[in-house]
Order: structure tokens, then sequence, then C-alpha cells
């Protein structure tokens, strides 16, 4: 028998229904569908308008999905992880309350905060309960309501971001596929470049942080841009030297969807050609924590079992990363 790896096993996407066109965006600001399209790929995005919902509404709806598709029930789940930046509140966890919405009561959760990398960060520590053992059944979310912390205001942000959630399912498998090997990074000097001013221990929400519209997403885009490209390409390189693989080897490259400029520019750094490269930003934007599962539930139908994949990231932190999976079913 081989080692034991943690395997995807099923994937689940959830989107809001209403859709924010470049259109919609260019009554909103000085904007145009031109501009967006072409410094971004984005034509539409997917904002959450139904009222009391929130994060953990996309993630349960994501995971009842997921236990539908996949037969397993709410009680089999040990664990759910969720990778968000806009976690229903400040405190408690988002993870704990979407264990209660699906009935996961034999479950425990816990968030993940890094950003657009937050799903491969989740699923590397997902992943650990699996392949050491110690659980079986492990549900890892990537969802983001960026439209909660978007200034709809500032040109720079809004025609960039949307909502949305993804779930996978981790279980053990011996047959050589799954979780193979990832590259994690960070360097915090980097939040200097991409973060939220206020609403933390560092500033508290006032009268005055409100006023100044600090409770947004703010970013130095241009100087990210070039970090991302860097890092994206640079640990994609990490994992297939050290796993002894060239681009020909793998079948998928799954890439945060921040920007169509990075996606290309980091295929190109690879040598990897664009029909293998996982896209779907021109609809749903950059939904942060959500972008890498969602392209998994999109594509699912056109993988196959053995599969080499590698899904990579970069975003605040800075966070980045790449990590190499064998495809299971
Ligand atoms: O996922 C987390 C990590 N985030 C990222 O990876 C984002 C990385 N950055 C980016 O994707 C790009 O930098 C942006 C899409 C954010 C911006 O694209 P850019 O090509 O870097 O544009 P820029 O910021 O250099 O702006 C170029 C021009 C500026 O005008 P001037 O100064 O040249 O006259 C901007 O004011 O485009 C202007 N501009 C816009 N024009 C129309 C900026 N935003 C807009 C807009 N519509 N929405």
């Amino acid at each position: 028998m081989g080692k034991t790896r943690a395997a995807i096993t099923g994937v689940q996407g959830w989107v809001p229904e209403t859709k924010l066109t470049n259109h919609d965006l260019e009554k909103m600001v000085d904007t145009n569908d031109e501009w967006i399209q072409s410094r971004t790929g984005i034509k539409e995005r997917r904002i959450l308008r139904t009222p009391g919902w929130a994060t953990s509404d996309m993630c349960a709806e994501a995971v009842k999905g997921l236990l539908e598709k996949t037969g397993v029930k709410p009680g089999e789940i040990d664990l759910i992880i969720v990778a968000t930046v806009t976690a229903d509140m400040v405190f408690p966890d988002t993870a704990n309350t979407v264990c209660d919405k699906v009935g996961a009561k034999n479950a425990f959760g816990f968030d993940v905060n890094a950003a657009c990398s937050g799903f491969l960060f989740a699923l590397a520590t997902g992943a650990q309960y699996v392949q050491n053992e110690v659980y079986n059944k492990v549900i890892v979310v990537g969802s983001d309501m960026m439209s909660s912390i978007i200034d709809y205001t500032d040109r720079n942000t809004c025609v960039i971001f949307g909502d949305g959630a993804a779930a996978v399912l981790l279980e053990p498998r011996k047959d050589g596929n799954g979780i193979v090997d990832f590259v994690l990074r960070g360097d915090g000097s980097g939040r200097e470049m991409l973060h939220m001013k206020a609403g933390g221990s560092l500033k508290p929400a006032s009268l005055e942080t409100v006023a100044a519209r600090e409770h947004y997403a703010w970013q130095d885009g241009k100087r990210v841009y070039v970090h991302a490209v860097k890092g994206m390409s640079g640990t994609c390189e990490e994992v297939l030297r050290r796993n002894k693989l060239t681009s020909d080897d793998v079948q998928w490259l799954v890439p945060h969807q921040a920007n169509m400029r990075i996606i290309q520019s980091v295929a190109e750094h690879m040598h990897f050609p664009m029909e293998r490269v996982m896209v779907n930003i021109e609809r749903y934007g950059n939904t942060t924590a959500a972008t890498i599962p969602l392209c998994l539930w999109e594509y699912e139908k056109q993988l196959k079992k053995g599969d080499n994949i590698i899904l990579t990231a970069f975003g605040g932190g800075f966070t980045w990363g790449a990590l190499y999976l064998k495809w299971a079913y």
C-alpha cells in the first residue's frame, strides 16, 4: 500500500445570481467596458444581495451542494476550514457558523486569513489532518463577499472584485492521487500595499474612520501586480523542479483569478499553453479566496483521474504559493 495522501474527492461552487456588469459600473464610476476588459479581462462579477446573507451563507450553499453530490452526511464531517477575509463578524469565526448551518454536528471549524492565497493555505492545512490519518472527511471552503468591503466610488478596486464560494472534500487515498507537495510563502512587509486601513485593533472603527472611507479594501495595484507575477511564477517553478516535472507533465494550471494579464504572464513564464490554464475571471472577477475552487468546480468534467494539477495564488499579506496535486477521480 502507498502512503496516505489527502485527495480532493468532490468540489462544488456557489455564486449569487445578481450580476454587476462593466456597463453597470460605467454608471457608477468614471470607467468603461473597454478599459476593464483590456486591463483585467473581467466582463461581469456576482454580488450577494440576499437580505441577511453573508459569507457563511455562500459557504453553506456550497457545502450543502458538495454533501449532496458526494453522498456524505453532515454528521460524518470532521472539520470545516473556511478561507476568507470577509468573515461574517470579526469574531467568532465563520467556519463554526458554517458547521451550524449545514448540520455538521460532529465537526469543528476555523478560519484561515491569507487573502487571495487563503484557499491554498487552507487546503495545505486541511491536507495535514487527512494525510496524517487524524481525520477522514475534511471540507475546505474558499469564500469572500468582497462587495461588503469594496468602495463603489473607487474605480481602482470596484471593477475588480466579486462574491462567491466553493468547497472541496478531502479524503484519504492510497493510490498515489491527492495532494503531493506545496510551497507556501509570506512577506509581511507587503501589508503596506494591500490592506483594509481600519476596523482592526490597530485602528478600531470610529466616526472618523468611517468618514475617511477606511473600511474598504485598498491596494497599490501596480506594485501588487509585479509581486504577483514574480511570486506565482517562482513558486510554480520551485514545485515543478522539486517534483522533477516540466510544464509538459502538467495537465492543468489553476491560477488565482486577479487579472487576466497576470494569469497570462505566469503561464508565459512557465511556458504553459493557455488552453490548459483554468480561467473564469471574465464572469466572476476576483472573488479572493474563492477563485481557485470555483475554477476546479467549473472545469471538473474535463479533469481525469491522475491528472497533474498545479494551483497557484498571490494575495494580501503578502502571501503566495503553489500546490501540486494529482486529481483523484
Ligand atoms: O488578488 C489580490 C492581488 N491583487 C492583484 O493581483 C491586483 C494586481 N493589480 C492589477 O490587477 C492592476 O494593477 C489593476 C487592474 C488594479 C490596475 O491596472 P493597471 O494597468 O496597473 O492600471 P494603473 O493602476 O496603472 O492605471 C492606469 C491608468 C491610470 O490613469 P493615468 O494615471 O494613467 O491617467 C488610472 O487612473 O488607468 C486609470 N484607471 C482606470 N481607468 C478607467 C484605473 N482604474 C481605472 C478604471 N477605469 N477602473
